[in-house]
């Protein structure tokens, strides 16, 4: 399938996995771009942008196509250093770059210098907008259902999608919700050029998580997860459990007081004991409402390629048919 996205980044088919705090290693990342789509490492999970750069050549090594890497810019006063991290990409070779967070404009100028392609994760049309005014080549636009951080305006792909569709020149591909061929052919019908998927990504063969991580996803359903953080702005949405349960109860408590030091315990350092140990009570960690789409663990090559089997079938079948009067 050819969209401006595939055209963009020089992948086979339009489907990014997005980038994951201690899931997007260059297992993954190599997994997803070997299948055709495009693979991203999570930077921050690096510890040090020497790290970066070793495992950007571990994927290098892993694969011959096309990946990325995740830059999240985190709302923090000890900012990591950025500009190095950056420097790990350019000279890995790598080509594409996922920013979220906070606005990467800092960055734009060393990034395309090296000619990066930048695709900026937004939770809003305003947002979107001002990632196309500072140079973005494309938005990753995240609706409500995303696991992760959705923002504070709780607009669901349904509505955000075609607001996008509406307002943006550049290409954009949906993120948020995304499982199979018909979150694919919903995307493309909404004005998307793609999708991103991150927790249908966890509950793959080559994911290096703890397999009670995967089991936790297929059996979870959509009602399964909880946002958390709203009081402090920094919203996120999780998949439930005993640690989450208490992050809840201390944000009753304490209301608008909450300060991030009241749930310290249940959302920092969580991810390694989740994703390695598969200690799945310690606390909070991201995931989507898409986990009651989610109900086996395929590969990569062999979820991508359903997903296009899938989409090709939509649209030549079922869609078609409507069309015939
Ligand atoms: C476990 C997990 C960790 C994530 N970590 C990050 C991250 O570090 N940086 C980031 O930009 N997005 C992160 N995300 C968001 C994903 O890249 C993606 O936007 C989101 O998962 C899409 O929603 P979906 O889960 O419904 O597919 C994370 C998501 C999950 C599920």
């Amino acid at each position: 399938m050819k969209t401006r996205i595939t055209e963009l980044f020089g992948i086979q088919h339009p489907i990014i996995q997005g980038g994951m705090h201690f899931v997007g290693f260059a297992e993954l990342a190599a997994a997803v771009s070997n299948a055709g789509g495009l693979g991203i490492i999570t930077g921050l999970t690096q510890k040090t942008p020497e790290l970066l750069a070793r495992e950007i050549a571990k994927c290098r090594e892993m694969t011959d196509k096309p990946f990325g890497v995740n830059l999240t810019f985190l709302p923090t006063f000890s900012a990591p250093p950025y500009p190095e991290y950056i420097q790990a990409i350019i000279e890995g070779g790598v080509k594409a770059v996922e920013t979220a967070g906070r606005n990467p404009q800092a960055y734009m100028d060393q990034m395309k210098a090296a000619g990066i392609k930048v695709i900026h994760k937004c939770t809003s049309v305003r947002h979107s907008l001002k990632a196309e005014a500072i140079g973005c080549d494309a938005v990753s636009v995240d609706g409500f259902e995303c696991g992760g951080h959705p923002g504070e305006d709780d607009i669901p792909n349904f509505i955000l999608l075609p607001r996008a569709a509406e307002e943006l020149k550049i290409p954009f591909v949906a993120s948020g919700g995304m499982a199979d061929g018909r979150s694919l052919v919903a995307a493309l019908a909404l004005g998307a050029e793609g999708i991103n998927m991150g927790t249908r990504f966890i509950a793959t063969q080559e994911a290096p998580v703890h397999e009670n991580v995967k089991q936790a996803i297929v059996a979870a359903s959509e009602l399964d997860t909880r946002l958390i953080m709203r009081s402090l702005r920094n919203t996120e949405r999780v998949l439930m459990n005993e640690g989450v349960k208490r992050v809840l109860e201390i944000e009753r408590e304490k209301g608008d007081a909450i300060t991030i030091d009241d749930i310290h315990d249940q959302v920092a350092g969580i991810y390694p004991k989740v994703m390695i140990d598969g200690d799945m009570q310690s606390g909070a960690w991201s995931c989507g409402m898409v986990a009651g789409l989610i109900h086996d663990v395929p590969s990569c090559k062999a979820l991508i390629d359903r997903i296009m089997s899938e989409a090709h079938e939509l649209i030549t079948g079922r869609l078609a048919r409507f069309d015939r009067g």
